[in-house]
C-alpha cells in the first residue's frame, strides 16, 4: 500500500521521464490515485500588444495521425454575415461557481466533424463506451452562459492574432478552439518551423491568426541531464520560447500552465541557486513547488503593461490542496501585475478563471481512452488533459464572452 506521497513521487518520477514531444504527456495513476489531480487550476490571461506575421508549412500533420478529415473543404466563411453575439447578462460572473447542466445539443462537433483532435484526446476513437460527458454544458451561478459562436468568435477577433503559451492543457484549450471554429473555417498553417509545439494558424476569410507556444513553466526551464529526473528552472527569466520576441506583435496572449511545477527541480535566480522542489540536495532549500509557481508567474507577468479589467470572484470552497495553492498563487500575482499595470497604463489584463467551473468534471478527461486499452503507453490514465469534445470547450465560450467589445 503506498501513501499519497509515494504515489506522488512515483508519478513525478514517470512523468519528467517522458521524451519530448510533450503532447504525449500523461500521468501514470492508479485508479486510487486520480483524485490527486481531479483538475487543473488554470489561469489565463489575455494581454494586449501589437503586431507581426510569418511564412508558412503544414501543421495539422503533426496532430491528426489516425484522424480522418471528412469534409476536406472548409466551410466557407468569408460571406459569414456579422451576426450579433448573445452576451452573458451585465453583472453576470461566468467565472463563478455554478453547476453543469444537462444539454441535449451538444457536443458542438465530433471526431468525425472536427480533425484537429489529437490523438491522445481523441476519447472516441479509443473506445469510450459512455457519451454522457459530452452533454453537458456550464451554467454560471444566477445566469446563462450563451453557446459558443463560431461566426461572432471569428467576427471579434477579425484582423488580429492571439497566442497560447504555456503547456499542453495551452494546446488542449487552442484545439477545442479550433474544433469550435471549424462550424466557420479551417485554418491554414503558416508556421515558421516543423516543431509542432510551436504552430502559427491563419484564419484567411477573418485574417486572424492564432499560434501555440510550448512553455510548460513560462520561465527558463530544462533538465541539464535527461538520465536524471532533476529539472532546472530559473525563476526569474521568461522563457525565450515565447518572450518577449515571440509573442511581439500579437494582439492577445493566453498564458496556462501549473502542471509541471510539481516536477522535483532545482530554482536559480539570477543565475544561481536559491532553493528547490523535492531535489534532497544537501545545503539547498525546499521552497516547494508553490514557491516556484508563483515566481514563475511573477516573472511571465512583470514588465508593468498590463492590467485587467475585471476581478475574479472564483469562490474556491471546492478547490483543495495543491490546486488551492497554485490557484492562489496564480491569482494573487495576476493582481500584482494587474496592480502594476494599471500604475502604469499598460494594456488590458483579464484574468479567466475556469476553476470553479473545471473542478467539477473529473468526468470529462480520457482516463484510460487516451489511447488503445491494449497499447503498451508508460501512462495509462490520463486526468489531466480533456477529451475533445469535452467540458474545455466551455474555456472557448468564456473566451468569446471576453473578447467581445465592451465585455463587463
Ligand atoms: C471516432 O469515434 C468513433 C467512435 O465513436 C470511432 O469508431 C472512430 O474510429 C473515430 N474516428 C476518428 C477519425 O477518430
Ligand atoms: C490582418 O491582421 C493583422 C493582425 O493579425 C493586421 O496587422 C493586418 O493589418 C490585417 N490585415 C488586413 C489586410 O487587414
Ligand atoms: C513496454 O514498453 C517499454 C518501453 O517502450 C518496454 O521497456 C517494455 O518492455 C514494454 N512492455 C511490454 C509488456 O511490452
Amino acid at each position: 500500500m503506498q501513501t499519497k506521497a509515494e504515489q506522488r513521487q512515483r508519478l513525478l518520477g514517470i512523468a519528467s521521464d517522458l521524451p519530448l514531444p510533450l503532447h504525449k504527456l500523461q500521468l501514470v495513476v492508479t485508479p486510487a490515485a486520480a483524485p490527486l489531480l481531479p483538475a487543473l487550476a488554470v489561469v489565463a490571461l489575455l494581454l494586449l500588444l501589437a503586431t507581426a506575421r510569418h511564412p508558412a508549412s503544414s501543421f495539422l500533420d503533426a496532430y491528426r495521425s489516425g484522424v480522418a478529415i471528412v469534409s476536406p473543404s472548409p466551410p466557407t466563411a468569408a460571406g459569414t454575415p456579422r451576426g450579433a453575439a448573445a452576451r452573458v447578462p451585465r453583472g453576470c460572473d461566468i467565472f463563478r461557481p455554478g453547476e453543469w447542466v444537462p444539454d441535449d445539443d451538444a457536443p458542438y462537433y465530433t471526431n468525425r466533424t472536427c480533425p484537429l483532435i489529437q490523438e491522445h484526446q481523441n476519447c472516441m476513437k479509443y473506445g469510450r463506451p459512455d457519451t454522457g460527458f459530452m452533454r453537458w454544458r456550464w451554467r454560471p451561478a444566477g445566469c446563462e452562459l450563451p453557446r459558443f459562436d463560431a461566426a461572432a468568435f471569428l467576427d471579434a477577433v477579425r484582423d488580429t492574432s492571439m497566442a497560447f503559451v504555456g503547456d499542453s492543457i495551452a494546446r488542449n484549450h487552442m484545439q477545442s478552439l479550433m474544433c469550435l471554429l471549424s462550424k466557420v473555417a479551417y485554418p491554414k498553417d503558416i508556421s515558421k518551423t516543423t516543431n509542432p509545439e510551436f504552430r502559427t494558424m491563419h484564419y484567411e476569410s477573418h485574417n486572424f491568426t492564432v499560434a501555440i507556444f510550448w512553455s510548460p513553466f513560462l520561465v527558463r526551464g530544462y533538465q541539464p541531464d535527461p538520465r536524471r529526473h532533476m529539472w532546472a528552472i530559473h525563476l526569474d527569466e521568461p522563457d525565450a520560447a515565447w518572450a518577449p520576441a515571440g509573442i511581439a506583435g500579437f494582439d492577445r496572449v493566453v498564458l496556462s500552465a501549473a502542471n509541471w511545477f510539481t516536477r522535483p527541480a532545482v530554482f536559480y535566480e539570477a543565475g544561481r541557486v536559491v532553493g528547490c522542489h523535492y531535489c534532497l540536495l544537501p545545503g539547498v532549500p525546499d521552497l516547494t513547488h508553490r514557491h516556484s509557481l508563483r515566481m514563475a508567474f511573477r516573472a511571465a507577468l512583470r514588465g508593468g503593461d498590463c492590467r485587467r479589467t475585471r476581478p475574479s470572484a472564483a469562490n474556491e470552497a471546492r478547490v483543495a490542496g495543491l490546486d488551492l495553492d497554485f490557484h492562489t498563487a496564480q491569482v494573487e500575482e495576476f493582481a500584482r501585475a494587474k496592480a502594476a499595470a494599471e500604475a502604469a497604463s499598460g494594456p488590458r489584463l483579464v484574468l479567466m478563471d475556469t476553476t470553479a467551473a473545471m473542478v467539477l468534471r473529473p468526468d470529462g478527461h480520457p482516463s484510460r481512452y487516451g489511447h488503445w486499452a491494449h497499447e503498451n503507453v508508460t501512462l495509462y490514465n490520463d486526468c489531466v488533459h480533456w477529451c475533445l469534445p469535452g467540458p474545455i470547450d466551455a474555456w472557448n465560450e468564456m473566451l468569446l464572452q471576453m473578447l467581445l467589445p465592451d465585455s463587463p
